[in-house]
């Protein structure tokens, strides 16, 4: 048996039992080590210092459901959301906007890609001395401020607007470590955002790179209906489309897999943060020294088992083996925000996975995809038995 996770708004409530394994520690003292030795970062005390609740755990069950703080930064609420996987190369917060409110302006010498969860408003963008751009949006619009433009939201709605930040603060803060540097540098970066007209329009162009979809845009009106391409090397009725926002290396992608279907297992390095979208289920989480099978190798203890739904967030660790389960009876959603952009690579998200492609190639070619006919028999029994209490019969592919 895996371990199951039970959320609670705020915090894990059951956390993962000790092994029986003399002089090993136990998941729950490494994570409590990690966590502490993250709090010495920059990123850390910056969070604990700016005065809003901060969130740990594996996952959230409901980002719109956490108790926010007010944050006299942004003039608005908001409470940091730190997922064990983001290991100080993500960072991400959830945010209020009162209704008739608006945002103070802020910039910021990172990147930062923001997904609105409820309510409709609108963004301005401008550089000092430059006109101000304003683009309108609604639930489930995604874009992402230019770096180190300046940017307000405006709540035009009578109710609060909540959004979602997910940003590489912790990586540029922890590298600059400096504050005022971060929010008042004036460099403009002209080759990111020069104020063309339509910058922030839906993007059309589209095309694929190497074995990804790719769509350039610096905005998405709607990500649970934006168009995504067929990708079924990661699994039966899978597509992914990945997007290239703003200049940013921060990227992200939008994936659908069909009802009573679920996504072959493979890892990458830390800091993708997923976003439930459509449809519910779970995800299997286990370190890659586990191995491909770790319940026949007698630790299936130390897989983590966490459920997902519409708002839920998780992230995997760097390493991490995960894949994802659609117990539901719709076709499942997921909106991915990390690294891996094809025009901005990063090194070492490139060096971590041996290939740009390598989430889509085999393991035993050199990639990091466990095939449906390699996968622990465990998997397959333990989704057939989940989907006995949803009542949906299984469509996957006959092993
Ligand atoms: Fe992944």
């Amino acid at each position: 048996m895996c371990v199951s996770l039970n959320y609670a708004k705020d915090r894990v409530l059951e956390t993962i039992p000790h092994l029986g394994v003399k002089f090993h520690m136990t998941q729950n003292q490494r994570l409590e080590a990690l966590m502490a030795a993250f709090r010495k970062t920059t990123y850390f005390r910056w969070m604990a210092k700016e005065g809003v609740p901060v969130v740990d755990g594996y996952g959230i069950e409901d980002v719109r459901e956490v108790a926010t703080g007010t944050w006299a930064r942004t003039g608005g609420k908001a409470a940091f959301l730190n997922l064990y996987g983001m290991e100080g190369v993500t960072g991400m917060y959830v945010g209020e906007i009162p209704a008739g409110g608006a945002l103070n302006p802020e910039k910021h010498f990172y990147e930062e890609v923001i997904v609105i969860l409820e309510g409709q408003g609108a963004t301005e963008v401008w550089q000092d001395g430059g006109n101000k751009q304003l683009f309108e949006w609604g639930p489930w619009s995604l874009f992402a401020p230019p770096l180190n433009t300046w940017h307000r939201l405006v709540n035009g709605s009578r109710t609060p607007v909540k959004y979602l930040s997910v940003s590489n603060a912790p990586l540029v803060m922890d590298i600059v470590h400096n504050e005022d540097f971060i929010f008042n540098c004036p460099y403009q970066f002209a080759d990111r955002y020069s104020a063309a007209e339509g910058y922030f329009n839906q993007g059309l162009k589209r095309y694929e790179s190497g074995m990804q979809h790719i769509w350039e845009t610096n905005f998405i009106s709607d990500i649970q209906t934006a168009s995504v391409g067929a990708r079924e090397v990661k699994g039966a009725g899978v597509g992914i489309t990945q997007f290239e926002i703003s200049g940013n290396s921060l990227i992200g992608h939008l994936a659908t897999w069909p009802a009573a279907r679920y996504h072959k297992a493979h890892f990458h390095g830390a800091g993708a943060i997923l976003l439930g979208l459509q449809s519910s289920g779970y995800v299997l989480l286990w370190s890659k020294e586990l191995g491909t099978r770790p319940f026949e190798a007698g630790r299936g203890d130390e897989v983590v088992e966490v459920k997902w739904k519409a708002g839920s967030v998780y992230c995997p660790g760097g390493g991490w083996f995960h894949q994802h389960f659609n117990t539901g009876a719709e076709p499942a959603r997921h909106l991915a925000l990390r690294y891996g952009s094809r025009i901005h690579p990063i090194g070492f998200k490139i060096a971590d996975k041996r290939s740009e492609d390598g989430v889509y190639i085999d393991i035993k070619e050199g990639g990091t995809l466990i095939e449906y006919g390699d996968e622990d028999p465990y998997i397959r029994k333990h989704y057939d038995d989940e989907l006995q209490k949803t009542g949906v019969r299984s469509a996957m592919p006959v092993l």
